[in-house]
């Protein structure tokens, strides 16, 4: 697959989503990953056009820093605890609208912010879309962890059925550490036919600090395709 037709498709997705939903003064929650810099980048231009009067909630230090160069106006949540919209990136999408996500590994805040949402809108690229998680994605589910309790996680995890693998940082020696000075331990659960079931299996376990298992979030998904038409899958 093309990259071209695949940046094309999360342009596509990012711009019609944004379109569609920004509206003046809203408290606005901006996800992570490179389908986001296109949303944020046309909140940007509209922007400039005439001044929505936005307030901009990151999700992780790359959105944090996509709000402030866009010139747009950063807030937090200890400010604007109720957001009026999220939109972000996703990993994995099934067809109840469940996610994985976490593949750029800030899971975590994208958990809170998305959670303290009353919308919260998905962008992504065709590549994206299965009947059931763990189907396209097949990295694994990533889980933030306490760094000093990463050796029994994944040892049940592993009795769990999964196939842990920590997550190395690049370019640098050792674990990648996450904005919120975490590991991240990716684990294949091969198809998972039951994410609410699995979910409940590991938030339990001391020192995991979240999935990216997203369930019953998300209520609409933007999918750009290789045409550049968009697919909305809704809840
Ligand atoms: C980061 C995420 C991203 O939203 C997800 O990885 C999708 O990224 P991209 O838009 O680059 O495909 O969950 O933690």
């Amino acid at each position: 697959m093309s990259e071209k037709l695949i940046e094309l498709g999360k342009k596509a997705a990012a711009e019609k989503a944004v379109e569609e939903n920004v509206k003046p003064n809203m408290i606005l929650g901006i996800g992570s990953g490179s389908t986001v810099v296109y949303a944020v980048n046309k909140i940007a231009e509209m922007n400039k056009e005439k001044d929505l009067n936005l307030k901009c909630i990151p999700t992780s230090y790359q959105s944090y820093k996509l709000i402030i160069e866009n010139g747009l106006n950063l807030v937090s949540l200890d400010q604007f605890p109720v957001i009026d919209l999220d939109i972000d990136g996703a990993d994995e999408i099934d067809k109840n609208l469940n996610l994985i996500k976490g593949g750029g590994g800030c899971l975590v805040q994208e958990k809170i912010v998305a959670s303290n949402s009353k919308k919260f809108i998905i962008i992504a690229d065709f590549r994206k879309v299965s009947k059931n998680l763990g189907e396209n994605w097949k990295k694994g589910v990533p889980i933030e962890v306490i760094p000093m309790a990463h050796v029994p996680i994944t040892r049940k995890l592993q009795k769990l059925g999964g196939k842990p693998v920590l997550r190395m940082a690049q370019s640098k020696s050792g674990p990648l550490i996450t904005d919120n000075g975490n590991f991240i331990i990716d684990v294949d659960f091969g198809i998972i036919n039951n994410p609410s079931e699995l979910n409940d299996k590991i938030l339990p376990i001391p020192g995991v600090v979240d999935t990216g298992l997203f369930l019953n979030m998300a209520f609409k998904a933007y999918i750009g395709q290789e045409d550049g038409k968009i697919v909305i899958l809704k809840k």
